[in-house]
């Protein structure tokens, strides 16, 4: 090889420059779009403070009803009363824990810290999903068989992700951990999906096939598309950061900021709508 053919070999071709520009560009989406859920589930946190806390724990459970509920609270069903008052005291500890354990810089500066409420999320989200799913089967909150069949398949995601993503940390195999807890991450949003996939997808198209009783097709792909659709952008996302060329990458970029831009729009539906009306 001659030396111009060494030195020009060695220059960095176009394809090179845009393989390097690409590469981080799905990882700040990324942090765009978990700026996006923070904020949403803080607005969340704040309606759960607001309007749950002061009637559960002063007992005025009759306040739950002032906001439309499948079930809420029922005269003389003290042990229906006493679960749905638990689920909901704890869903503020575990949106308010999910959000200490996704900011970067918690975990990195406070790791003791971090492992305490590691461990407080993960028991929280087994109470939940196992009080959620009592909820549901013996208590028999739900409006139609796809929703409730819908909302337990989330509940067993739920259970399953958690226990794996905290056995992994037991074991110390922290890579494999972090991508669990991600995933436990999205599956334990995936209540809070729905509510911003609902306003998003309201205000986009009017409320097309959104049913009375949650009997629409729209109701019945996000019974299930609540965890499903959220964790297939996890995994898709996973799998652009190891193997995708340039194009991928954009592509990756590109659906994480419309991602993003839809639960900035779905979380500020919530709160003027399901929220703050009742605050
Ligand atoms: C893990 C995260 C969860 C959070 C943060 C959460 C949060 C909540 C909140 C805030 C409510 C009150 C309803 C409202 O004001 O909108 C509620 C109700 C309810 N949740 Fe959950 N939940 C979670 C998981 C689950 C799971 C996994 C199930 C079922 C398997 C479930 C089943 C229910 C049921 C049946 C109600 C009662 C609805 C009613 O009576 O109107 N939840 N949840």
């Amino acid at each position: 090889m001659s030396e111009s053919d060494a030195v020009s070999s060695m220059q960095p071709t176009s394809q090179h420059i845009q393989d390097t520009r690409a590469k981080h560009w799905p990882a700040h989406a990324m942090k765009f779009c978990f700026g996006m859920i923070l904020l949403g589930q803080v607005l969340f946190l704040l309606f759960i403070f607001a309007f749950y806390y002061p009637s559960t724990l002063s007992g005025a459970f009759e306040t739950w009803n002032s906001k439309p509920l499948i079930t809420g609270y029922v005269e003389q069903d003290s042990v229906g009363n006493f679960g749905f008052g638990v689920h909901v005291l704890l869903a503020a500890i575990i949106t308010g824990a999910g959000l200490l354990q996704v900011i970067p810089a918690i975990r990195n500066r406070f790791p003791v810290f971090h492992r305490w409420v590691g461990r407080t999320y993960f028991v929280t989200a087994l109470l939940l999903a196992l009080g959620g799913l009592w909820l549901v089967w013996v208590r028999g909150s739900y409006l139609n068989l796809t929703g409730a069949i819908g909302i337990s398949f989330n509940g067993s995601l739920i259970i399953l992700c958690a226990s794996y993503a905290w056995y992994l940390a037991r074991k110390r195999r922290f890579a494999a951990h972090r991508r669990w807890a991600l995933r436990t991450f999205t599956v334990v949003s995936a209540v809070w999906f729905m509510r911003i996939g609902y306003m998003a997808w309201g205000m986009a198209t009017g409320g097309a096939g959104i049913g009375n009783r949650m009997d629409g097709p729209y109701d019945y792909f996000l019974a299930f598309g609540n965890s499903l659709v959220p964790l297939l952008v996890l995994e898709t996302y996973f799998l652009v950061a190891k193997k995708g060329n340039a194009s991928a990458r954009y592509a990756m970029t590109a659906l994480l900021v419309l991602c993003g831009c839809s639960i900035l729009a779905g979380s500020a539906g919530a709160w003027l709508v399901m929220w703050s009306p009742y605050l």
